[in-house]
């Protein structure tokens, strides 16, 4: 799941007064008043700290001169709130915001924790920066037609009609659309009036829903949210060095496509074949393709070079798993039972058997095709959290 809903129903409590904190400071969070801030405002900051922890000490007073000065920056109230977390009295808040290290950054749109953390500059300009950028409305208006058919994207497109700005169904697509624009455009006209409350999708490639109209209820944030998560979330995303970390802490394993950067036909083959047989797995693993050549460190390390390009690997974050065969890939569900074994614990099992006995990793006679004759360590374990490990804005250190 890309973002994880967090809150269910809370009574509308206009706590916000009550939650004013002590001077120039970050709110200080616990169990108690979570609820309320979130559902209080558009966008909440909250950081994990931890005293014990040197980058977490130096992180605070950061952090509230941050919330300090967006106070006076941002007089609305529930717009922005800048939150801190005590993670050595507030146990439960950590495992709920699943947090790996210290210190961490979540942010909470619209009550909807991101799966994504604020991995900006450990400074309080960049943080107020950061604040202004994530409350812009993030949709695009156009006013016809024909300056619709000239957008261009890198991303996919969610275009919707309204009559006007201050409609209730518009407000609805403008929350949604800030949850979820680090995956679509979102685009708004007012001017076609014959296409009122219409939210459409495109793709930009030619897959068979390159387009598609929202049949929803549009009063409705969290099934329009759910619509465009579905839309938007492309099923195999691209690794690279910046999302690789992130990417990580979704705590799934990869399964990762190693190609030339110039082929552009196994990535298309890839995603056709886990649109077709894998979109079960989409829970359970991360669907990946790499130019070989940025990631030449796990390539070198499945003992493989350019000549073998394009092939498949499954990392474990403990082991990493090649697909035998790519040519295989075309081949009914080979890629499925492949990646079914990793959860069955049968790639694990079969590598660790094979190393007393390389003939017999044989399973049933319907998977003994599948033979995985090596299974070194992982390479991309050394990107997960770790307590001890500060990972917030690395470049730094
Ligand atoms: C999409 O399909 C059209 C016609 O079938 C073709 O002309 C166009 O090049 C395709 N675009 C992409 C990005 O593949
Ligand atoms: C649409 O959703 C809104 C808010 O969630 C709800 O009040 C309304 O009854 C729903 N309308 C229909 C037709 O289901
Ligand atoms: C909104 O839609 C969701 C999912 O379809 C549903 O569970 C929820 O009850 C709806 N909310 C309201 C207020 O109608
Ligand atoms: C690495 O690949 C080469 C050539 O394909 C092969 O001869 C060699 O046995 C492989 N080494 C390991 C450890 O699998």
């Amino acid at each position: 799941m890309p973002e994880k809903f967090y809150l269910c129903l809370v009574l509308h409590l206009a706590l916000a007064q009550l939650l004013v904190p002590a001077d120039g400071e970050a709110v200080q969070v616990d169990s108690k008043n979570v609820r309320d801030i979130i559902q209080s405002n558009e966008l909440v900051l909250l950081l994990f700290y931890s005293n014990t922890c040197r980058f977490s000490v130096q992180m605070l007073p950061i952090f509230d001169a941050a919330a300090d000065q967006l106070r006076s920056l941002i007089v609305d109230s529930g717009q922005v709130s800048l939150g801190k977390v005590d993670c050595l009295k507030e146990m439960q808040m950590e495992i709920d915001f699943d947090i790996g290290k210290y210190p961490t950054v979540k942010i909470v749109r619209h009550t909807y924790v991101s799966s994504k953390e604020y991995r900006g500059k450990r400074s309080t300009e960049a943080l107020i920066q950061f604040v202004f950028n994530e409350l812009r409305n993030p949709i695009e208006q156009f006013d016809s037609m024909h300056e619709l058919n000239g957008l261009v994207g890198q991303k996919y497109m969610v275009i919707g009609f309204f009559e006007r700005k201050q409609h209730a169904e518009y407000e609805i697509y403008r929350k949604a659309a800030s949850n979820m624009k680090e995956h679509c455009q979102f685009h708004v006209n007012f001017a076609e009036t014959h296409l009122l409350n219409k939210l459409t999708f495109r793709r930009e490639l030619n897959h068979t829903d390159s387009h598609s109209e929202y049949s929803g209820n549009m009063s409705n944030f969290t099934e329009v949210l759910s619509w465009f998560r579905e839309k938007c979330v492309p099923t195999v995303r691209v690794l690279t060095f910046e999302n690789a970390e992130e990417l990580s802490e979704e705590g799934k394993p990869f399964v990762i496509l190693f190609h030339h950067k110039d082929d552009r036909i196994s990535p298309k083959e890839f995603e056709k074949v886990i649109h077709a047989d894998l979109m079960d797995e989409l829970d359970n693993v991360i669907f990946l393709t790499a130019d070989a050549k940025l990631f030449a460190h796990p390539v070198f390390h499945l003992n493989k070079t350019d000549a073998d390009l394009p092939f498949i690997a499954i990392d474990s974050f403990v082991h990493m798993f090649l697909f035998p065969n790519y040519k295989d890939l075309h081949k009914p569900s080979k890629l499925k039972q492949f990646v079914r074994r990793l959860h069955t614990g049968e790639l694990h099992w079969a590598h660790h058997f094979d190393e007393g006995n390389e003939q017999s990793t044989t399973a049933s006679a319907e998977e003994s095709e599948i033979v995985i004759t090596m299974a070194p360590e992982s390479k991309f374990k050394e990107l997960l959290p770790s307590k001890s490990r500060y990972t917030f804005a690395k470049d730094e250190l």
